[in-house]
């Protein structure tokens, strides 16, 4: 799986992806992330990627050629372009699954107040939203994307635990609650914090049930 993002601020991205399982999932060779600065394809000698908008106001509106000239270059058969807006599709575990049975994801990260609605029109081929509230840019909603998909790629979470999701995945799972020691926990006197019963039962038919039980869906 091959992620590449689109953006004026590729530095944003390389703390993040130099830890954890992300990184871990690079060095192995599971997933692979490239960042591609969009002034790189700016045409005039001010490497302008944005405009004023036509019919007035306020701000400013990233402009098409320097996106376009990015995707045609990046772009390989079979991939996905991916825009951000807060008009977009709800970004949920469902579509997650389905992005990582792709080759390759094109982020195209909108920046100021605005990309020219041609974008989203005729160059993305899935518009998405992580959410009802509206963010500066689409850099966190790409790296909220690239962690989802990430996980479900074989290799980089433990197999088991994939394997678990994999099966009910139709149902968007959330995990059970866990707990570890101590079991009893005592921030003060006469304060105890405890650890459910059932857990420490040592019964594995009563704490699968009360795992069951436990468990809810995330997806409406
Ligand atoms: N860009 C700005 N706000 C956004 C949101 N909520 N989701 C995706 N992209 C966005």
């Amino acid at each position: 799986m091959k992620f590449d993002i689109i953006t004026i601020f590729p530095n944003i991205f390389d703390s993040y992806f130099n830890h954890g399982l992300i990184a871990r999932g690079l060095k192995k060779k599971l997933i692979q992330i490239k960042t591609h600065n969009l002034r790189k394809w700016t045409i005039d000698k001010h490497k302008s990627v944005d405009d004023r908008p036509f019919g007035g106001g306020l701000g400013m509106v990233m402009k098409i050629e320097p996106i376009f000239e990015a995707v045609k270059a990046i772009k390989k058969n079979n991939s996905k372009v991916i825009f951000f807006t807060p008009r977009g599709k709800k970004f949920n575990q469902k579509i997650a699954w389905q992005l990582s049975k792709q080759k390759q994801l094109i982020f195209i990260c909108g920046r100021y107040e605005g990309v020219d609605e041609r974008v989203a029109e005729k160059i993305a081929d899935l518009k998405l939203s992580i959410g009802d509230y509206v963010l500066m840019g689409g850099e966190v909603p790409t790296l909220v994307v690239i962690e989802a998909v990430s996980r479900l790629i074989p290799g980089i979470i433990a197999k088991e635990q994939l394997l678990q999701e994999r099966t009910t995945k139709k149902k968007g799972y959330v995990e059970y609650p866990q707990y570890t020691r101590p079991e009893v926990f005592n921030p003060k006197k006469g304060v105890n914090w405890k650890v459910p019963k059932e857990l420490i039962s040592g019964n594995h038919e009563r704490i699968r049930k009360w795992r069951e039980k436990k468990s809810q869906t995330i997806e409406k």
